[in-house]
């Protein structure tokens, strides 16, 4: 079991041990900026570009006393956003093939570095270049250790798998193929890309075609540019992220989530997605949930993750403990999924709670972004059917396991209802 998942439980005890008082004005900022003087492109002056703002682009902001607050097509533990999006764009007409920086709160890319017969592709298995984008999630920890300490570690990856939906759902309204990709030497383009310690990469998604040359290695080392205006090291992540970064991996091809579906319905649950803060304990139908969860099992099974599930309130279906949708044992669960979530209600308030786990060791990395990623599915499609939707990501991690009876470690809950 990889140490540092075990090492960041949460327990009744140490909840209670361990609190400590946080002053929100010392939060670190949350968009990082490269210089002033690099060259930037509006997303919407280019046709190419179009509806790329939807892979992280500001949805909602509210004016406070202390300054504007702002939230994005993703969402993020705490409301913290440690992800940047990096794209690699080659070949596309009308733009400078080169390595881009996602702004959002510009809404534009800024050019980092322009390409030739070098590119990103060449520290991937198969170094073949790629014709289109190539998208690059990275997170920088301290946005999220700041409030959760060694626990970040999980929601620096959970929080990537969101970013991954977030571009893939994109992707889907662009009418394009996804293929996601964790194996390539992520630490390696770190230092490239000019990341200290303090960022680093967690998955990529080639939304491009394959070409017959190989890409060159990239010479030029990227200026470092802090992703926060201060920074805590914590040496417990950064140990944890490199011990983890580097393992073999197939491309994961042919998600077929969205299929289907109308893109301008897809766009707006996309821009309209919020996290619910409180179910009004109404049901959902056996329909909707169907919808919901239609090949999430599967997809989750086929990358050694078991999705557990207490069933509360959906018409027509036993209420229950179920596992990969089957039922495990019947009963009525929600009390018990509220005091797992930490007593939040949302956990048992909800029509149905979901529990992503998962033995994997080696492929840590990987299951916990892919679970991030299918409950990023699971939010937008409990949009499209106006279902309310919240991670959950503070949870007593050994009651879980006892109560679902298993040895997997558990890497997220989700929330669904009205
Ligand atoms: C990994 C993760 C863990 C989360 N955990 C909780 C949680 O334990 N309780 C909660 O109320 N919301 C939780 N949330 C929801 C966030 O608070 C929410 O996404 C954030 O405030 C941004 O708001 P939005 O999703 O409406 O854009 C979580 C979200 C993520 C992605």
């Amino acid at each position: 079991m990889p140490y540092f998942h075990t090492q960041t439980n949460h327990s009744y005890m140490s909840i209670r041990k361990s609190q400590f008082f946080l002053d929100w004005r010392t939060q670190p900022k949350n968009f990082k900026l490269y210089p002033h003087f690099q060259i930037r492109f509006k997303i919407d002056d280019f046709e190419a570009l179009k509806d790329l703002n939807l892979i992280g682009g500001i949805t909602f902001e509210k004016q406070f006393p202390q300054g504007k607050y702002y939230l994005r097509t993703n969402p993020t533990a705490g409301g913290l956003f440690p992800c940047e999006i990096y794209l690699q764009i080659r070949g596309v007409q009308g733009i400078i093939s080169g390595i881009y920086h996602y702004e959002p709160m510009s809404a534009t890319i800024c050019l980092i570095h322009e390409i030739d017969s070098d590119g990103v592709e060449h520290y991937f298995p198969n170094q073949n270049k790629q014709q289109g984008i190539i998208f690059l999630i990275s997170s920088v920890y301290f946005r999220s250790s700041w409030k959760y300490r060694d626990r970040a570690i999980r929601y620096i990856l959970l929080d990537s798998g969101h970013a991954l939906g977030a571009i893939y759902a994109a992707m889907c309204v662009r009418g394009e193929e996804s293929t996601i990709n964790f194996d390539f030497d992520k630490l390696t383009l770190n230092s490239i890309f000019g990341m200290r310690d303090d960022e680093m990469l967690m998955v990529s998604l080639q939304n491009t075609n394959q070409q017959s040359t190989l890409a060159q290695n990239i010479k030029l080392q990227f200026p470092y540019v802090a992703g926060c205006d201060f920074l805590e090291t914590n040496h417990f992540i950064e140990e944890a992220y490199q011990k983890s970064a580097i393992f073999h991996d197939q491309l994961i091809q042919k998600i077929s989530f969205f299929d289907g579906m109308n893109s301008t319905e897809l766009k707006n649950a996309i821009l309209s997605r919020r996290s619910i803060r409180a179910f009004k304990k109404l049901s959902i139908t056996k329909e909707e949930f169907d919808f919901i969860v239609k090949d999430i099992f599967d997809f989750a099974k086929n990358h050694s993750i078991d999705i557990f599930y207490t069933l509360h309130n959906v018409d027509e279906l036993d209420q229950g403990l179920y596992k990969n949708g089957t039922l495990q044992k019947k009963g009525y669960y929600s009390g018990k999924s509220k005091y797992l979530s930490l007593e939040q209600n949302l956990g048992g308030d909800s029509c149905v709670t979901f529990y992503f786990t998962s033995k994997e060791i080696e492929k840590y990395q990987k299951v916990t972004i892919l679970s991030g990623f299918l409950a990023h599915i699971i939010y937008l499609k409990s949009e499209i059917k106006s279902i309310g939707c919240s991670g959950i990501g503070a949870y007593y991690d050994e009651d879980t396991k006892e109560f679902l009876n298993t040895k997997n470690n558990i890497l997220y809950l989700l929330a669904i209802g009205r």
